[in-house]
């Protein structure tokens, strides 16, 4: 992939949405585990969560642009449309979450109960993420290998 290209560029946007969605997620995990917000403030970051997990998703889904990033690797293909399936059921999932979290706020149980119903929430994210940046590595290195 050459850095001009717009397979490359595309690579580096997705990799970039990646970054800025794992320093949310551990800002958010702070904030739980130390209760240092109120819970306003906390429902409003998982809200910023769920807006940026669809730009983020809209975006890999763009006019095929993951496809985009797996142009020279055609056997990639079946397992980028298996991510991207999974799409969806983790945007409803964070709206859940918010929508939990937003009307339990009087509970009293809620530090614990929105921290573990996150932690779920993000590890499964995670599970995602990393699969994405894995595909996007092999096709990256194939590329590589394809102009020795
Ligand atoms: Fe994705
Ligand atoms: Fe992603």
């Amino acid at each position: 992939m050459h850095p001009d290209s717009p397979e490359f560029q595309a690579y580096q946007a997705i990799l970039a949405g990646h970054q800025e969605l794992k320093a949310l997620l551990e800002r958010i995990d702070q904030v739980l585990a130390a209760r240092s917000s109120g819970i306003g403030e906390a429902c409003h970051l998982l809200a910023q969560l769920g807006d940026q997990l669809v730009k983020h998703f809209a975006l890999e889904e763009r006019e095929g642009y993951f496809e985009e990033a797996v142009l020279h690797a055609p056997q990639l293909v079946a397992k980028v449309n298996r991510l991207l399936a999974q799409h969806p059921k983790m945007c409803t999932q964070a709206q859940s979450l918010v929508a939990e979290a937003t009307t339990r706020s009087g509970h009293q149980d809620w530090w614990d109960t929105t921290r573990t119903l996150f932690l779920s929430f993000r590890e499964e994210l995670l599970r995602h993420e990393r699969a994405e940046d894995r595909l996007l590595q092999e096709a990256y290195n194939l590329d590589i290998g394809s102009h020795d």
